[in-house]
């Protein structure tokens, strides 16, 4: 087997000490952000393996994508999670949350670390540490922010004090063994059209300096190839779908829409299938009420560390905040696409019974 970290760097330190330390905004701009570089930090193992692989043109005009067990990886991602196939041990009490890019990610962290951790932090607590942190500093990728730098997660690699809980947008079928036989995942979806209406704002606000904006039609058509970063989408939603039929009580499928609809039905379907459910107590107290105050929309667009901050790959925290709402592809896709997009999720999903 290729090790394409030899040796592995043992990454033992807190990545947030103190929700404190996490909150410092960096308000400078990188030069050549980190989330930009994604051929330079390649093992020779590495470039060895990607010219085997199937490539296609990623959504920067230099960057690539490679096609490794059926899905698109930009090459520090995919170097990745073949690091973090080989060498992650999850705990038996390790809780993770997988999505595809711009499914509510950042939504569903702040809602889960939330959950978890409401002993240590009460969601009422002036101090939470989701005032002054971004959720991606408080929940860590697996693959963007550990193996991609050579980090192992360790015991106390976590800000979450009750659980360790990490992230991931890796498809089901490339998670790590032991991980998908053995611990809960959420897997938070969202409408196709929403999706990619979210990408495309997103990726073009991330484009390197100078360079032209992504044309939409140019972008759709990547899109519903499946030729875009953990794409082919359908294929990264039935997997998990899929598994969360066969094994409920490991996958939980958690729908955008429904947690904009009924908030509170899903923080408590969450809260259960983690097995840490809300007492009769915490219910009169209004603790969900709370968590979905504390990570609404609204609430975290408006702070400080949102409005200013930076994560430490260079992306600025504002861009996880765009409308944050249900349909706004309304506004973008022409009826064409529309109709286009519909009717492949009419052909992949159909079969499957999956409504999204
Ligand atoms: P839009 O671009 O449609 O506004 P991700 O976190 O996976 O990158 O997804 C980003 C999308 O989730 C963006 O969608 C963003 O606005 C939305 N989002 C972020 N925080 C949210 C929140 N608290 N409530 C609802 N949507 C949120």
């Amino acid at each position: 087997m290729i090790n394409l970290f030899s040796p592995l760097i043992i990454y033992s330190e807190r990545i947030l000490r103190s929700p404190n330390q996490a909150n410092t905004p960096k308000k400078m701009p990188p030069p050549n952000p980190e989330y930009l570089q994604q051929e330079e930090s390649l093992t020779p193992e590495s470039r060895e393996l990607i010219t085997t692989l199937p490539r296609q043109n990623g959504w920067f005009d230099s960057t690539h994508l490679y096609l490794y067990q059926g899905f698109w990886f930009q090459p520090d991602h995919l170097q990745a999670v073949i690091s973090c196939q080989s060498h992650f041990q999850p705990l038996h009490s390790d809780v993770f949350l997988a999505t595809y890019p711009k499914c509510g990610t950042t939504w569903l962290k702040a809602i889960i670390f939330t959950i978890l951790n409401r002993k240590h932090f009460p969601p009422s607590s002036p101090n939470h540490p989701l005032l002054t942190a971004n959720p991606h500093q408080l929940v860590l990728s697996l693959e963007i922010d550990l193996y991609a730098h050579n980090r192992l997660p360790t015991a106390s690699t976590t800000s979450s004090p009750s659980r360790r809980f990490f992230s991931t947008h890796m498809p089901h079928a490339s998670l790590p063994q032991p991980l998908s036989q053995r611990n809960k995942v959420v897997y938070a979806c969202r409408s196709p059209k929403d999706t990619f209406v979210s990408l495309w704002h997103f990726m073009n606000k991330l484009r390197p300096q100078g360079a032209p904006e992504r044309d939409m039609e140019t972008a759709f058509r990547m899109f519903c190839d499946g030729a875009v970063g953990y794409g082919p989408f359908w294929d990264h939603v039935l997997g998990y779908w899929r598994r969360s039929l066969e094994e409920p009580e490991r996958v939980l499928f958690v729908r955008y829409e429904d947690v904009k609809e009924e908030g509170a039905v899903q923080v408590r379907r969450m809260a259960e299938f983690l097995e840490c459910g809300f007492s009769a107590e915490e219910e009169e107290e209004g603790v969900v009420d709370r968590i979905l105050e504390l990570s609404s929309f609204e609430s975290m667009r408006g702070s400080e560390v949102n409005r200013v901050g930076r994560l430490g790959n260079g992306i600025e925290n504002k861009h996880f905040f765009r409308e944050g709402v249900v349909g706004d592809w309304k506004n973008c896709l022409s009826a064409q696409m529309a109709q286009e997009l519909d009717g492949i999720v009419e052909e992949k999903f159909g079969g499957a019974g999956l409504v999204i």
